[in-house]
């Protein structure tokens, strides 16, 4: 089977960090979202993938997979002109997938459950295509799935007045059937050409689709809000490595190389400290992701993503809460009374506060 990831779309809803950097390459706990696919998928064996690219941040994507050697798979990149829709995105691996069963991730998708169960059931060779489905509270954000029997009956994206509750996740175990019915699609009422469409027609046709149910949680990690809860979850499940001479940390936190806290910091986990981070007079966590190379001083952080390379730095102790802070950010003390602050600042951002 092969892999295909998306990394296209417009990431909207997470401006100001997407102006800047590719939404499925925003991290949690130091990893891009899409990575936490690409490990289900390296999990489950697949080895050969394609990761399609928009226009924006695409040379980004590449420098950061590379060839695939690190992960020891095969990544080649297609290349996404304008962001059509997922089923235009997938469309475009035709001639990559060929005669392949093929397994796509939206790159901002996480998913708790390792993807064996599904990918075991659609080897049956029962399904023409199988989905991984979530009970949610608000399906009209999503993809929205009815079943009977056992299998997909109905399909249909971002309903208005949904018939279930059941949200399709970004997780699509394809066939290459799946491309004669793309290429009946017209493009939606919002312009995009909809694999929720073309999978309905599908159903229509009599194919089967398949589907499971989530065991544990999924995000997508389309909103600053989704991408905060996603941070906590996945901090949840961290284990922890912090060495018992670290007297001043408290439950699990994942440290990277290097790291150095000094004796007036508390670290309260879960969290996650990337490498070489320097902390100083602080607080940090619970459910705080720090990445590599940060400079910390003087300030309470809670439930917040602070990426790779920011300095932060106060004299009067202040506390950052449900936060995303962008890479290479500097933030430090200006003549603000506020105590508690909750900001999102995409990358290079310079904020006194
Ligand atoms: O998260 C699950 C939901 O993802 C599903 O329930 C929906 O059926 C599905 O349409 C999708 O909804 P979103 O509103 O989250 O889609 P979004 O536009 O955010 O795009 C999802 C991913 O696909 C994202 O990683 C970007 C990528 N993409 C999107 C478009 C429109 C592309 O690579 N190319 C595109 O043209």
């Amino acid at each position: 089977m092969k892999g295909v990831i998306l990394h296209g779309g417009t990431g909207t809803r997470l401006r100001p960090l997407t102006y800047s950097d590719v939404k499925q390459l925003l991290t949690i706990a130091g990893k891009p979202t899409s990575e936490y696919g690409l490990e289900q998928m390296r999990q489950i064996g697949i080895k050969d993938l394609s990761i399609v690219i928009g226009a924006v941040g695409g040379e980004e994507v590449k420098k950061y997979y590379g060839n695939g050697d690190k992960w020891e798979c095969k990544i080649q990149y297609v290349y996404q002109e304008k962001p059509l829709g997922i089923a235009n995105a997938i469309s475009l691996c035709r001639d990559i997938t060929g005669p392949d069963d093929f397994l796509v991730y939206l790159g901002d998708n996480v998913i708790q459950d390792s993807l064996g169960d599904a990918y075991e059931k659609f080897q049956s060779k029962k399904y023409d295509a199988f989905l991984i489905l979530v009970p949610v509270k608000d399906p009209s954000k999503y993809g929205v799935a009815e079943i009977g029997n056992d299998l997909v009956t109905g399909l249909k994206e971002k309903p208005r007045d949904p018939t279930s509750n059941l949200a399709v996740t970004g997780i699509y175990f394809l066939r290459e059937t799946v491309y004669d019915y793309i290429d009946k699609l017209k493009p939606s009422a919002r312009g995009e050409y909809e694999i929720m469409e073309a999978l309905q027609a599908m159903i229509e046709d009599g194919k089967k689709i398949g589907y499971k149910t989530v065991g544990g949680w999924f995000k997508d990690t389309g909103t600053v809000e989704d991408f905060i809860e996603c941070n906590m979850l996945v901090l949840e499940s961290i284990k922890g490595n912090s060495s018992s001479d670290r007297t001043n940390v408290k439950g699990r936190v994942n440290f990277g190389k290097d790291v150095i806290i000094d004796q007036e910091t508390k670290v309260l986990g879960p969290c996650y400290i990337g490498s070489n981070v320097q902390i100083k007079n602080s607080f940090i966590g619970p459910y705080t992701s720090i990445g590599d190379g940060c400079i910390i001083q003087g300030i309470e952080i809670e439930n917040s993503i602070i990426m790779e390379n920011c300095k932060i730095d106060f004299e009067d102790g202040r506390i950052i809460y449900e936060s995303i802070i962008g890479p290479k950010c500097n933030i430090k003390s200006g003549n603000s009374k506020t105590r508690r602050t909750k900001l999102v600042l995409g990358r290079d951002s310079k904020v006194e506060l």
